[in-house]
């Protein structure tokens, strides 16, 4: 009864000029590991789900590539979006089908993009979230120890000194403002949401039906051509209409019956050119450079990313992305890098 939704159909702006609408984060090998994130996430995946049972959800824009880069995988797997709609629809889209085939299936969604090198304390968390709402109408999502107050997460309020290994979750605040976050640090009781959820099919369906109606019914009115050859058309037509929104927003922030568990693993969504630097090894000065070859004076805590074999030369620059990619250059202070999004949006052509 295991399923899996993975989403890989996100732009990872924020990854620019890397990660760009023609060829977005997931499907690169960021970390230099000899595979693309999608390729990490799908075997991660498979070490509890079948095969057969985890359904790839993207733009149609990125179908070809997610058959090139998970060759094993059957086209009814991949279910491709007609428009950029954010998660909430894609999940929803993703659950009526699954639901079809199979009613009590239990489904973990997750991104495409994340770092997790420990897969088995994964594997165990997974179960354990699956044993806990196989038979209760509850969301789940894998909460991980916040560091600092970033506001590109999720956080996830609970109890003060809850003992419980799972927790009920109090509020669930997407993307609060720097004040706010640093705030909820201060409090203690509250935790980053993965952004990994675990719930059996009809807990989500009920969660949309209660927060989200409008989007359901609309989908609703084609659930008997889902799964036929009828389906493409419907959705051409339905899909584009669906409201743009994460399921953070649309369901996890108003739901009730929430629970957190704490990850057993390290953790890193890899969203930001400042998460990847967490990662990478640093030189004596902080710096984390990737493949440039580098002469750096009194500068320190920088990310260098360029092709292989660029030399660069650099002076007097503290916590800096540099960011060299073809014909684009980024360099942006790392404090402001959730701004990149955002300002990508004043070019005008498409990134
Ligand atoms: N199929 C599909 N369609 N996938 C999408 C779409 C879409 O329209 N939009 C985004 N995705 C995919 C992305 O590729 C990514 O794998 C995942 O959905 C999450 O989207 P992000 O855009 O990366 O979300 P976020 O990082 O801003 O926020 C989410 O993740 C955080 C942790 O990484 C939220 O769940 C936060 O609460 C959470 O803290
Ligand atoms: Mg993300």
């Amino acid at each position: 009864n295991y399923y899996a939704i993975l989403m890989a159909g996100g732009i990872g702006s924020r990854f620019w000029p890397v990660s760009t609408a023609a060829l977005p984060k997931q499907f690169h090998d960021i970390l230099g590991t000899g595979e693309t994130l999608i390729q990490k996430t799908f075997s991660r995946l498979n070490k509890i789900i079948p095969a057969e049972n985890i359904y790839i959800l993207t733009n149609e824009e990125y179908g070809d590539l997610v058959m090139k880069q998970l060759p094993t995988v059957q086209s009814e797997q991949v279910i491709l979006e007609p428009a950029m709609r954010n998660t909430a629809p894609c999940i929803l889209y993703a659950s009526l089908k699954i639901k079809k085939k199979n009613p009590d299936a239990m489904l973990v969604v997750a991104p495409s993009d994340h770092w997790i090198e420990q897969e088995d304390s994964f594997v165990n968390d997974i179960k354990l979230c699956f044993e806990t709402c196989e038979n209760e109408d509850v969301l789940m999502t894998l909460g991980i120890k916040p560091t600092f107050p970033n506001t590109g997460y999720g956080y996830i309020e609970h109890k003060k000194n809850a003992s419980e290994v799972v927790k009920r979750v109090e509020r669930f605040c997407e993307k609060p403002d720097y004040k706010t976050a640093k705030k909820f640090i201060k409090q203690g009781n509250f935790l980053w949401n993965a952004g990994i959820f675990v719930w059996n099919v009809q807990s989500v369906l009920n969660a949309f039906e209660k927060y989200q109606a409008p989007m359901l019914n609309q989908f609703l009115t084609g659930f008997d051509d889902i799964n036929t050859e009828k389906e493409k058309d419907f959705i051409a037509k339905a899909y584009p209409e669906a409201e743009n929104i994460s399921i953070d927003y649309a369901i996890m922030e108003p739901s009730k019956n929430i629970y957190v568990l704490p990850a057993s693993f390290d953790w890193n969504d890899l969203g930001t050119w400042g998460a990847l630097y967490n990662e990478l090894p640093k030189d004596d000065n902080k710096n984390a450079i990737v493949n440039a070859k580098t002469l750096l004076e009194n500068s320190k805590g920088n990310i260098i990313h360029t092709s292989k074999n660029k030399t660069v030369v650099i002076g007097d620059l503290k916590n800096y992305i540099i960011i060299d990619e073809k014909d684009k250059l980024l360099i942006y202070p790392k404090k402001k890098e959730q701004e990149i999004k955002n300002l990508l949006k004043r070019l005008n052509t498409k990134f």
